[in-house]
């Protein structure tokens, strides 16, 4: 099965991340935020830092505005800084510093999208969403031939459906992470290496010669 084979892989292939080795949801929810937009390379320091001078949710509610964005510094796009300090009052609040637990109650926090809900639902807490990030989307475009934009309404149900079917009823917790590492190290935007690929022979775009035409953005520059 191609959940099995991914896991798999991943299993001998993971990159030890210090987000891996918690369940705690929240610092999953920090990593998450932090690797919206910055390389993974880049967020570690940052990911230490904050957790250092934050470690608990209550800690970020109670914090200076300043302050958090003092350690955002360089990272870019603040307003995910905001609004992690925003999410973090609501959960002091609301829920008494305790992190909710329901992929509905994550969803509906400032900042967080399906991506990252699903993300934090199945790290921290083994629910059966699929994480469907960049990484994600190009494995299955490649993997199936999907060909319907990814950026589009249609293309977003129809992998989300694929996301769940391949997840089938492998562990949430490490097929997300698995695929989505699969998607980063080894399914990479350029010059895959598919000559070494545990599924290439279950890929449609190796055997149609498509892997540089997958995914398919609608709203991708096209260079001139
Ligand atoms: N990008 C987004 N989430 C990630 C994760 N948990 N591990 C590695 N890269 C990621």
């Amino acid at each position: 099965m191609l959940n099995n084979q991914i896991i798999n892989w991943y299993c001998e292939n993971k990159r030890d991340l210090p987000w891996r080795n918690t369940k705690d949801p929240y610092l999953i929810w920090i990593s998450e935020i932090m690797l919206q937009q910055t390389r993974v390379v880049t967020a570690i320091d940052y990911y230490y830092k904050f957790t250092k001078r934050f470690p608990t949710v209550t800690d970020l509610a109670l914090a200076d505005e300043q302050e958090v964005l003092n350690l955002w510094q360089g990272l870019g796009y603040y307003s995910r800084a905001r609004n992690l300090h925003h999410a973090a009052k609501t959960i002091h609040t609301i829920y008494k510093g305790i992190f909710p637990s329901t992929y509905k109650e994550i969803l509906a926090l400032k900042g967080v999208g399906t991506y990252t809900a699903a993300a934090i639902s199945s790290f921290a807490f083994n629910l059966p969403y699929a994480a469907i990030d960049g990484n994600v989307y190009r494995v299955l475009a490649r993997l199936f031939g999907i060909e319907t934009p990814i950026d589009s309404t249609e293309g977003k149900k129809l992998f989300q459906n694929l996301a769940t079917e391949t997840m089938g009823n492998a562990r949430p917790e490490v097929y997300n992470q698995a695929i989505i590492e699969f998607g980063a190290l080894q399914c990479t935007p350029k010059s895959p290496s598919c000559s070494i690929c545990p599924v290439h022979s279950n890929c449609f775009a190796y055997s149609s010669n498509m892997i540089d035409q997958l995914p398919v953005k609608s709203k991708q520059i096209k260079p001139k």
